[in-house]
């Protein structure tokens, strides 16, 4: 263990953090067996999920931080997506019983992760700007010419699929996907063709709040008719990059990066202040980093809905759950 960052300033963030109301782990009873993700508690029953998303933030591959309302943002922000998309294809909502909750239909997920992309963009290694730097021409039915810039819009979205795997997903033409037996090709035209439609509707609506929907990943799943469902979560700050239109053509023409949703800076603090590869323990984020990124959660959301983001604070989160799940104990 490490001792990292000024132990001053990691009292004053400690005491503070904990005066906020998070959403750090649940532990609720008779509604399923409980499957811990990174950000989400997942209760598991036979024929439904309870998807509880809590406001723990992740990178590094752990927790870094916990980031007040993060959670409930988060929910809200998929099930007005699932809303906005339900004619184009069946979702896996039954409820929305409390802002931090969904209510699933548990179906078989598929093996692949349906990625599209709008721009030229991105920095890790399966990201296309990264791709294309290494000479990659060739994207799922798109030839790019050489010489593009950086986050410029491609001529129409791409379909850029990856495996779903344990250990580090893989971007793998449909071609080879379906040869490697992930998934049977016709289901695949179809999550294509789903997913490009609900691409377009994303882009459509973001526009009508100023943002530009830039690239994101559907998950999808089948129910014992074999019927396609969109599962998980839909266009979430997460699952999705978004950046403002409105400065996004002066700033490509001046060679600024996009004005883009920032979370960056709490990564940052801590690549600085501690190893956070290697500590066994971090330290506490800065409150108001913290704070900034809470805020930033709300405001995107706000933007994208076009609606306030209020939450009811008279009664403290775990209870307020506790109550919305009564209706699906089983
Ligand atoms: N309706 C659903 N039916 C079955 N599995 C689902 C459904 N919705 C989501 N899932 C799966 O639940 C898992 C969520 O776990 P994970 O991604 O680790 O959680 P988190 O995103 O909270 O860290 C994913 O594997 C996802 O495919
Ligand atoms: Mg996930």
């Amino acid at each position: 263990m490490t001792a990292c960052g000024d132990s001053n300033t990691l009292r004053k963030s400690d005491s503070q953090a904990a005066k906020m109301d998070m959403i750090r782990e649940t532990h609720f009873d008779n509604i399923g067996s409980l499957k811990v993700g990174k950000v989400r508690d997942i209760y598991v029953q036979p024929e439904r999920l309870i998807l509880v998303a809590t406001d723990r933030h992740s990178s590094f591959d752990r927790i870094i931080a916990h980031i007040p309302d993060k959670g409930a943002v988060l929910n809200l922000s998929s099930a007005f997506w699932f809303r906005q998309t339900a004619d184009i294809v069946p979702n896996h909502v039954i409820a929305v019983p409390d802002p931090n909750i969904t209510v699933a239909r548990r179906v078989t997920p598929l093996a692949v992760e349906a990625v599209v992309r709008g721009y030229l963009t991105g920095t890790t290694s399966t990201a296309i700007w990264t791709r294309y730097q290494n000479g990659e021409r060739d994207f799922g039915g798109l030839t790019l010419p050489g010489g593009l810039q950086k986050n410029s819009k491609l001529s129409h979205p791409i379909f850029d699929p990856t495996t779903k795997e344990d250990a580090h997903d893989r971007t793998l033409s449909i071609e080879a996907l379906v040869a490697e037996g992930f998934i049977a090709a016709d289901l695949l035209t179809k999550v294509r063709d789903t997913a490009l439609a609900l691409f377009a509707r994303g882009q459509q609506i973001a526009a009508q709040h100023g943002l530009i929907l830039v690239d994101t990943k559907y998950e999808f799943g089948v129910d014992k008719d074999g019927t396609l469902l969109l599962i998980d979560e839909i266009h979430t700050p997460d699952s999705s990059r978004y950046w403002q239109a409105a400065s996004y053509a002066a700033r490509l023409a001046a060679g600024e990066e996009p004005d883009y949703f920032d979370k960056e800076f709490l990564r940052l603090w801590f690549r600085d202040h501690c190893d956070p590869y290697k500590d066994a323990v971090l330290p506490e984020a800065p409150a108001e980093l913290v704070t900034e990124l809470s805020r930033r959660y709300i405001a995107l959301y706000q933007q994208l809905t076009g609606e306030a983001f209020v939450l009811d604070r008279s009664v403290p989160p775990l209870e307020r759950m506790a109550q919305a799940l009564k209706p699906f104990e089983h």
